[in-house]
């Protein structure tokens, strides 16, 4: 069986207002039924398609506890662990201290890491695709899982593979990893054909991904091993110890494992996916009128094209006239107005306002 590792931490400010601080982007639903944790979680649970799949691993921040929960009781999911971490330190403790927990019991558990912020809506396909992946998992490779690029996206990862992929095949070796190029790079090796985009979806035995963070990242081991034993259980929670959690650095698993351990192997996945992770990825993702509108809630474009309208609240009417490729949330207590091309700007003024108040 593999043991997939939810990992719910982040705090989505690109989304804001719908995703908020005590409330963010995984944990609404912003496309398809449920919200993307749900989706995610109900993805890998159960078995079918060659992949059996033990009861979760969550990692998340305490204040998302019992959302968390809550969201997987109506789901009719039982969670195998939840541990809370004290601060959101990035994905790369998080992974650690999954690994570790999961260790303690078998080291050769196999783990899957699943980011909660993603939409993948054939649930078929991705169950087939880790089932392919398997036998190189096994024979203690990391797998990615490789998305084909159609843009030179910024923020996500690159993986350089060695030799052609072929959609149904097996897992290819991987000679590099590029996390977050800059767009001028991103465009070179769009252009080059030998690069995937990393799905942030990963796949290791613990045991393998523990030596992974002794050779790239040793200096992270000791601090989420006494988080972990200096743990405490609350209520089902698992509660890593505050004091060695606070020394930990903000890093990704991408940064601090990726790009530098060298058992990297990919295999493709060729069904839909994409990382909502800002409005112009949302609305790249939603069905489109036949003037490029994606329209939710009570909200009306007139003589608009390439644009976004959503009203989160029935009671608020949202009427758009004449835009071209805008974004227009609307919460009742916050509206959002900007061109698509600047949804990444969001974050930096969430934490503009952040400071004012
Ligand atoms: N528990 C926990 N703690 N989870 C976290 C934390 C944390 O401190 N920080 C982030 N997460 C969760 C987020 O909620 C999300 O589900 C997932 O980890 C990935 O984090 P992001 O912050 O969204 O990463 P990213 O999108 O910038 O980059 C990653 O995903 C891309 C694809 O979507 C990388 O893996 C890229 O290489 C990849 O291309
Ligand atoms: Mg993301």
């Amino acid at each position: 069986t593999i043991t997939p590792i939810l990992l719910c931490g982040g705090s989505g400010t690109r989304l804001w207002p719908l995703s908020r601080q005590g409330y963010p982007k995984q944990f609404v639903p912003l496309a398809g039924t449920g919200s993307l944790f749900q989706q995610s979680a109900e993805r890998l649970s159960g078995r079918g398609r060659g992949v059996c799949f033990a009861p979760p691993v969550v990692v998340t921040g305490a204040d998302f506890r019992f959302v968390a929960t809550e969201q997987l009781a109506e789901i009719g999911i039982e969670p195998g662990a939840v541990l809370l971490e004290p601060e959101g330190r990035n994905t790369a403790p998080a992974v650690l201290a999954a690994a570790l927990h999961l260790a303690a019991r078998d080291p050769e558990a196999l783990m899957l890491i699943a980011p909660a912020d993603h939409l993948l809506p054939d649930r078929n396909a991705f169950r087939a695709t880790v089932a392919r992946a398997l036998p190189a998992a096994l024979a203690g490779q990391i797998l990615l899982f490789g998305i084909k690029p159609d843009r030179p996206e910024t923020g996500y990862g690159y993986l350089e593979l060695s030799s052609p992929t072929s959609p149904a095949g097996s897992a290819t070796p991987l000679s590099r990893f590029v996390e977050k190029p800059d767009v001028a790079e991103a465009a070179r090796m769009l252009a080059s054909g030998r690069f995937l985009w990393n799905s942030g979806l990963f796949l290791f035995r613990a045991c393998d991904i523990l030596a992974a963070f002794l050779t790239c990242a040793p200096e992270l081991l000791a601090p989420v091993r006494a988080a972990l034993a200096g743990a405490r259980a609350d209520l089902g929670f698992l509660r890593l110890d505050p004091e060695p959690w606070a020394c930990l650095p903000d890093i990704s698993i991408d940064y601090a494992v990726m790009e530098k351990a060298d058992n990297l192997a990919v295999v493709r996945y060729c069904g839909k996916w994409s990382d909502l992770g800002g409005w112009d990825a949302v609305w790249r993702a939603a069905l489109h009128d036949p003037e490029g509108n994606a329209t939710s809630g009570p909200a009306i474009g007139i003589d608009c094209t390439g644009s976004l309208l959503r009203s989160e609240s029935e009671g608020l009417e949202l009427v758009g006239i004449g835009l071209r490729d805008m974004i227009a949330i609307a919460m009742p207590d916050a509206v959002l107005v900007a061109p698509k091309d600047r949804a990444q700007e969001v974050k930096q003024a969430v934490l503009n306002l952040r400071q004012r108040q």
